[in-house]
């Protein structure tokens, strides 16, 4: 690819710019002020460059987002000729035709009755929207005391106030406290240290008797992904879903389905809960939905929780002022099309087991202890003892992930995860474009450098 910058500066310049001007979302800024920084400025396809025109695999498609790949010239076209008709208008108390058929399309691939469609300009604030949306839910049918939300240890759900109180990451939540009330935390599904006979819906009535505990009349909704993210890619147990659903239902409780990286092919399903065969009350999207080209994210509730709204002069008192924007309904339209045109989804359900394998077979290296996940979504956990799986303490784990690997992999041209809010993980989530060819050479890193990870951590 010859690249194309528009930058003015050389890289050294914008490395020191950043370090004095950009607030970088969750970076520590204390460190050398003129170390060098990624500077990531251009893509395509499962490939971003930097400024020094070197190339890398983005393994984590620019954090979980760019599903159908970087540098799309249909996304790029829908953009500038939505500007050309109409550059903005709001949703607040008007509509316009993008959005429109935006709610539709979403409504027609989503699950059962998710027909009303609710856009954010995020993650955060689809969960933030959801969570209103259920207690304004309850307070509306009858039960306002059900404010409570389940969600699950180490599960990232955002970072505004009231998604932080369900993301369940201790060290996120410590330093923003008192959060918004009602966050409650469960065991999650990772069963890599379970015992043997342990039930394999043990994480799954969990939540029933922590509703149990917090009373029922005052629990509004559970929240999950289909896949959790933090602690490194775990999917639930066969029949996880199923009981947590009948355990909402027995309880007029509310199951969200945070899908903001598990829908839109990530798992080779439009949305993850197909995969796993329940039917959520709400799903929450965002990331992939315009393949990140725009920012946009979107609440999906069920008719059965609008309806209360649509009555008299009701409404959900709650907006912001992008939902919706046509110009990154425009591009989620564009990109729906590309999934459809290249079957996306079904690609990722053919490839996966190869992907997979490619994991599975590192398991000889020393650290690697479990390989999971689902889909395109796939993480290996690091050990320092294979066969007791005990895990690396906090020191180690610094030393290993920030030390050395995170650093490694990327000077070996491999974008991916390597993260330690659980136990550490390296993550992988490539554009679902990606086969054979990038497997390959994700599996080439990875292996040198683990193995001289594994050396140097013995
Ligand atoms: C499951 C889940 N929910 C919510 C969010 C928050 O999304 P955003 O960063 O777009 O606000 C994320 C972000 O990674 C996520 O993974």
């Amino acid at each position: 690819m010859s690249i194309t910058t528009t930058h003015a500066y050389s890289t050294t310049e914008l490395s020191e710019l950043a370090h004095r001007h950009l607030w970088m979302h969750f970076s520590r800024m204390g460190s050398d002020p003129h170390a060098p920084l990624p500077i990531i400025v251009a893509g395509e396809g499962c490939y971003v460059y930097d400024a020094d025109g070197k190339r890398y695999l983005d393994g984590l498609a620019a954090l979980f987002c760019v599903n159908a790949g970087h540098g799309r010239p249909e996304l790029a076209e829908a953009a500038a000729n939505q500007i050309r008709e109409l550059d903005f208008y709001t949703t607040w108390s008007y509509a316009h035709p993008r959005a429109i058929e935006l709610a539709e399309r979403i409504a027609k691939l989503a699950p059962g009755d998710l027909n009303r469609v609710f856009f954010t300009s995020g993650g955060s604030e689809a969960v933030e929207s959801a969570l209103k949306l259920v207690r304004n839910y309850h307070l509306l049918t009858g039960s306002a005391r059900k404010t409570k939300v389940i969600a699950r240890e180490i599960a990232y759900h955002g970072t505004s106030l009231g998604a932080l109180s369900a993301t369940g990451i201790t060290s996120l939540r410590e330093q923003f406290e008192p959060l918004v009330p009602g966050g409650c935390h469960v065991p999650n599904t990772n069963s890599y240290r379970w015992p043997a006979d342990r039930d394999p819906l043990w994480a799954a009535d969990a939540i029933a008797e922590r509703i149990e505990f917090e009373g029922p009349d005052t629990v509004a909704a559970v929240i999950l992904e289909p896949v959790q993210n933090g602690g490194g890619c775990l999917p639930p147990q066969d029949g996880y879903f199923q009981r947590v659903r009948e355990i909402c239902d027995a309880n007029n409780v509310l199951l969200i389905s945070d899908e903001v990286i598990c829908s839109w092919g990530r798992l080779g399903y439009y949305f993850g809960s197909e995969r796993y065969g329940y039917q959520p009350d709400i799903i929450t999207t965002a990331k992939g939905l315009t393949n990140a080209n725009q920012p946009m994210g979107a609440m999906i509730a069920s008719d059965r929780i609008a309806e209360p709204f649509m009555q008299g002069n009701r409404s959900f008192s709650h907006g912001f002022t992008f939902g919706g924007h046509p110009v990154a309904a425009a591009v989620a339209l564009a990109n729906i099309d590309i999934f459809e045109r290249e079957d996306l989804c079904g690609h990722v359900r053919e490839k996966e087991g190869e992907f997979r394998g490619m994991l599975e077979d590192l398991r000889d290296i020393p650290i690697v202890g479990d390989v999971r996940g689902a889909g395109f979504f796939q993480a290996i956990e690091l050990v320092k003892d294979k066969t007791t799986k005990e895990t690396f303490n906090d020191q180690e784990s610094e030393e290993l992930l920030r030390g050395f690997l995170s650093g490694e992999l990327y000077r070996n041209g491999l974008i991916c995860r390597a993260d330690d809010r659980g136990d550490p993980v390296i993550q992988l989530s490539p554009p679902l474009i990606a086969d054979t060819e990038q497997f390959e050479e994700i599996s080439h890193v990875l292996r040198t450098v683990l193995t001289a990870a594994s050396e140097r951590m013995a």
